[in-house]
């Protein structure tokens, strides 16, 4: 049982306990994607019919590669290049494989870039809050403190200040290394974060705008639902669980042996799936309530939070709290979107982990600029009349992240030996083992083809 871990051990460490892996995993599913990114997209879809798609994506084929990719983990016990290409090499398979990997150290990397612009507004958002500058706020302020000419998103100074500032944390904990870094990060904040978005759906509740928030989250209606906005939702349950790119698999590679792989992935993609909805549940009275459009797109959240919060004799000290937690969260979801490439290059380089995560983040830092200038200086260069940070979005989240999926589930599926994938997927009944088998054999890579091909047009079922 030990001699399996020794090589993730010696050169990465492993998580001392399950709830330690749990956290992390948690600490990476949660974040901007499911509080500022799902309400967003549902908002822009239509809603209700967007989340149900996303609910059916979650079940039917993010739930199923999040078992495999822990798995891909926790055999190859490296980083996802080299366990893809160790797996591949015991299973006598093509050593292209690896090349799965390879994608999904690159997907992190553009996420991560534009990810840490993301995170940057919500540190502007505390800070501003700190001082004072929330308080009072009014629906147009709101509106003009983000996207006005003076707003937040206007000043590249400031948007390129607070990109550095997350990504120098960012590279800064993941550089001490998965026990030390990422570990003591998660463990208190995350169970913070739940109970205060608990706390803030309760209050919207409360609104007069509640009703008709909730009809437009959970009533479906088609009629508003494009089949671009199922390949959104797709996107999103690959993006939020934090799959498709190795973020788990490389996870995966320092979990303890005797941990059952499937219950632990159902909790953390329950968890995950918990906090988006509330997240929505938060936030759409709010945008009824105040006569906000539910389509505004990137700024929904950062709109209509501290709009709820100007409303409280204790707005000042929520919003100084909220933003905090944001922040985390986005930072515990970052660690995992750099762990990939930095596990990586560990082991091609065997340099210093801390240099490494130094130079990288360097990197990806720079490759981040475009985004932080897109709604200021490079406001002008568009594409399909997208800025470039929602291009970058869009190209990782709805193409990169369910072509790695699409890999990851046909590899574990197809070319995996049974003996060898049932010796790690201990915890299965029979029963949920064969259901779990043909999800990822035939449904989710069948669910991903069919989605794929109905976007480039190529089937018209609408
Ligand atoms: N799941 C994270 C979020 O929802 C983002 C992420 C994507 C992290 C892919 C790692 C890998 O914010």
């Amino acid at each position: 049982m030990q001699r399996s871990s020794t090589s993730a051990a010696s050169l990465h460490g492993l998580w001392s306990t399950r709830l330690a892996f749990i956290l992390a995993a948690t600490g990476s599913a949660v974040g901007l994607g499911n509080i500022w990114g799902f309400p967003y997209k549902a908002g822009a879809n239509g809603g209700g019919a967007f989340v149900l798609i996303y609910l059916g994506c979650v079940l039917l084929i993010g739930l199923p590669i999040l078992i495999a990719e822990i798995t891909l983990g926790r055999k190859g016990r490296s980083s996802p290049i080299t366990t893809m290409a160790t797996i591949a090499r015991r299973e006598n398979r093509s050593p292209a494989w690896a090349l799965v990997g390879a994608m999904g150290v690159l997907c992190g990397v553009l996420i991560l870039s534009f990810y840490s612009v993301v995170a940057g507004w919500t540190l502007e958002y505390l800070q501003l809050a700190i001082s004072g500058g929330l308080n009072g706020l009014n629906k147009e302020r709101a509106v003009a403190l983000l996207e006005g000419e003076n707003g937040i998103l206007a000043s590249p100074t400031r948007q390129v200040i607070w990109h550095s500032v997350f990504m120098i944390l960012t590279a800064l904990i993941v550089g001490r290394g998965v026990k030390q870094g990422l570990e003591s990060a998660v463990k208190l904040l995350m169970p913070m974060l739940a109970i205060m978005l608990v706390g803030m759906a309760i209050y919207s509740l409360t609104l007069p705008g509640a009703g008709e928030g909730l009809r437009f989250l959970f009533k479906p209606d088609f009629s508003e639902l494009k089949t671009a906005g199922v390949l959104a939702a797709m996107g999103q349950a690959f993006f939020s669980l934090s799959l498709g790119m190795g973020a788990i698999m490389a996870y995966g590679a320092y979990l303890p042996r005797d941990v059952s792989i499937p219950k632990t992935a159902a909790i953390v993609a329950g968890f995950d799936t918990s906090v988006a909805l509330l997240a929505g549940i938060a936030i759409f009275p709010i945008v009824y309530t105040y006569g906000l459009e539910p389509g505004s797109g990137p700024g929904l959240v950062f709109v209509t939070l501290p709009l709820a919060f100007a409303q409280s004799p204790i707005g000042q000290f929520l919003a100084c709290v909220f933003f905090l937690l944001l922040f985390t969260a986005a930072l515990t979801s970052a660690l995992s979107l750099m762990e990939p490439a930095t596990a990586w290059l560990v082991e091609k380089t065997k340099m210093d982990r801390f240099e490494i995560a130094l130079g990288l983040g360097f990197v990806i830092w720079l490759i981040g600029i475009p985004s932080a200038l897109a709604y200021n200086v490079l406001s002008g260069a568009t594409l399909f009349d997208k800025p470039i940070l929602d291009l970058v979005d869009g190209l990782t989240t709805n193409i990169m992240l369910p072509l790695g999926g699409l890999f990851i589930a046909l590899f574990v599926g197809w070319k995996i030996s049974k003996a060898n994938l049932q010796n790690e997927l201990h915890g299965f009944s029979a029963r949920s083992y064969t259901v779990w088998l043909w999800l990822v054999r035939v449904v989710a890579p069948a669910a991903i083809v069919f989605i794929f091909l109905q976007e480039i047009g190529l089937l018209n079922f609408s």
